[in-house]
């Protein structure tokens, strides 16, 4: 039998009463960015928290970011990160990153950010051939097109040192992963990654039902 609580909307409310300690520029983000019709692409406040948290517990220095949007968890990977870390952020649209730029500025966090508008693959490509890039990076969060997410994992495992951590969002997909009349582009290419990386020797692995799912695969 496993136990699980049931998560119910009165339940997340509680967990942000007793654990949310967004900051002002974070939420000034998420306000503004709630004025546009595909806000929800946005992670939650929570899920914000939780990437800050594992940037500073594994004690990283350098991240990246495949699918910035308007930069919620740019913002929070940024804050994250110590002196003279950095986050590379890839995302293909500047109207949207514009507003990204806007508030690592203010944040006082600009100089962490180094964003890279393109194909995602593409930016891949060219930040796997700089020297020294293969094995760098300590922290990777991948949210962008879930058609390329394993083109995206597997660019992330190169370029991540042993030990570093790859967070991979949206692998429930709102559940439809387990609907079989689901076969639209994006739900069938995260039940293939799914599948792949449950059989990936190269890392540690955990899933968690959190938010739309998250799973955190560590490089051996
Ligand atoms: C779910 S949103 C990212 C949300 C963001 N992590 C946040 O915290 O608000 C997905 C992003 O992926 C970007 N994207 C989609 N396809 C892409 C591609 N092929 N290359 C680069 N970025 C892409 C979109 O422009 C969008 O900003």
């Amino acid at each position: 039998m496993r136990i699980q609580v049931d998560v119910n909307e009165a339940l997340q409310d509680y967990v942000a009463s007793i654990s949310l300690r967004e900051p002002d520029v974070l939420r000034d983000l998420r306000v503004k960015t709630s004025e546009l019709p595909l806000s929800l692409m946005q992670i939650s406040p929570e899920q914000g928290q939780f990437i800050s948290l594992l940037v500073k517990a594994i004690g990283a220095k350098k991240a990246l970011e495949v699918g910035v949007f308007t930069g919620y968890s740019l913002l929070a990977t940024a804050l994250a990160l110590p002196e003279g870390g950095s986050v590379t952020a890839l995302d293909i649209s500047e109207e949207w990153t514009a507003i990204a730029r806007d508030f690592a500025e203010r944040a006082g966090v600009s100089d962490k950010v180094d964003l890279r508008i393109g194909d995602a693959r593409a930016s891949l490509d060219a930040l796997l051939l700089e020297e020294g890039a293969a094995g760098s990076f300590d922290f990777v969060f991948i949210d962008a097109d879930k058609e390329n997410y394993w083109a995206y994992y597997e660019a992330a495992l190169t370029l991540l040192r042993p030990g570093g951590l790859v967070v991979v969002d949206n692998v429930l997909w709102h559940g439809a992963v387990l609907d079989e009349t689901k076969q639209d582009s994006e739900t069938t290419a995260l039940r293939e990654f799914n599948a792949k990386v449950r059989d990936d020797k190269r890392v540690e692995l955990s899933v968690l039902p959190f938010a739309d799912g998250l799973t955190f695969a560590l490089k051996r």
